[in-house]
């Protein structure tokens, strides 16, 4: 079975980054029921944040941290995907903590001779004001360079009208109202679900 995990990056468990892999998870599905689904709440995880000591550059590699907190847990779901999909809050122009505190912890991954390399990697990321969002992305992409891993955008709708990164906002297109509670950014769900289905074509053709 091919593994495709999802992160849900954000504290909120239900909002904007919950949408954004919730429909990435149906353009999945739209292509194989044949994919093994891991959604992961980050918020769900103890992640302790990185000290700086090093440890990790020495073999066997492995954190001291992880002995206290989730990342072990979190590593038996990431590891072994061919596909990560990840959707971060902005916070400040950057992804919220929870992610950069797990970026941050999967340098093991990197110096235990790059664990996560040929994984996909497709970033998503929402945002409170419509020109915010670019930075998570920039962000997202860099970590998945570093990782050496293989990074991808929606390329499957129209190359005119359809973007190719979900960045999902709370604001309206008229700039002068945010979306109700049960509003949804549709033009950003429509690019996570095409996302989705690209991670899954891809996938197979990865594996095969
Ligand atoms: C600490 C904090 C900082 C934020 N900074 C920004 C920002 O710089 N620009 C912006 O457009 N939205 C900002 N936001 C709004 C969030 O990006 C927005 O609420 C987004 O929907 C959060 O994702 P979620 O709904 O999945 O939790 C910030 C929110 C918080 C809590």
């Amino acid at each position: 079975m091919i593994k495709v995990s999802l992160i849900v990056g954000s504290p909120r468990k239900n909002r904007s980054c919950n949408f954004l892999i919730d429909k990435a998870i149906e353009g999945i599905k739209s292509v194989s029921a044949d994919f093994t689904i891991n959604k992961i709440q980050i918020t769900d995880y103890n992640i302790i944040p990185c000290n700086g000591c090093d440890a990790c550059l020495k073999s066997p590699n492995d954190c001291p941290l992880a002995k206290e907190d989730d990342t072990n847990a979190l590593e038996d779901l990431i590891l072994g995907s061919t596909a990560l999909i990840i959707a971060a809050p902005n916070y400040f122009g950057s992804v919220g903590s929870q992610i950069k505190v797990l970026i941050d912890r999967s340098r093991p991954w990197k110096m235990k001779n790059y664990l996560l390399r040929d994984v996909i990697l497709a970033p998503m990321a929402s945002t409170g004001l419509r020109n915010g969002g670019q930075g998570v992305i920039s962000d997202l992409i860099n970590f998945g360079l570093i990782q050496g891993m293989i990074i991808v955008a929606n390329n499957l709708g129209s190359p005119v009208l359809e973007g190719n990164l979900p960045i999902t906002s709370l604001q309206k297109y008229n700039l002068k109202e945010f979306v109700g509670k049960d509003e949804t950014d549709e033009l950003a769900g429509l690019i996570a679900y095409d996302l989705g289905k690209r991670v899954a074509e891809l996938s197979l053709k990865i594996k095969k």
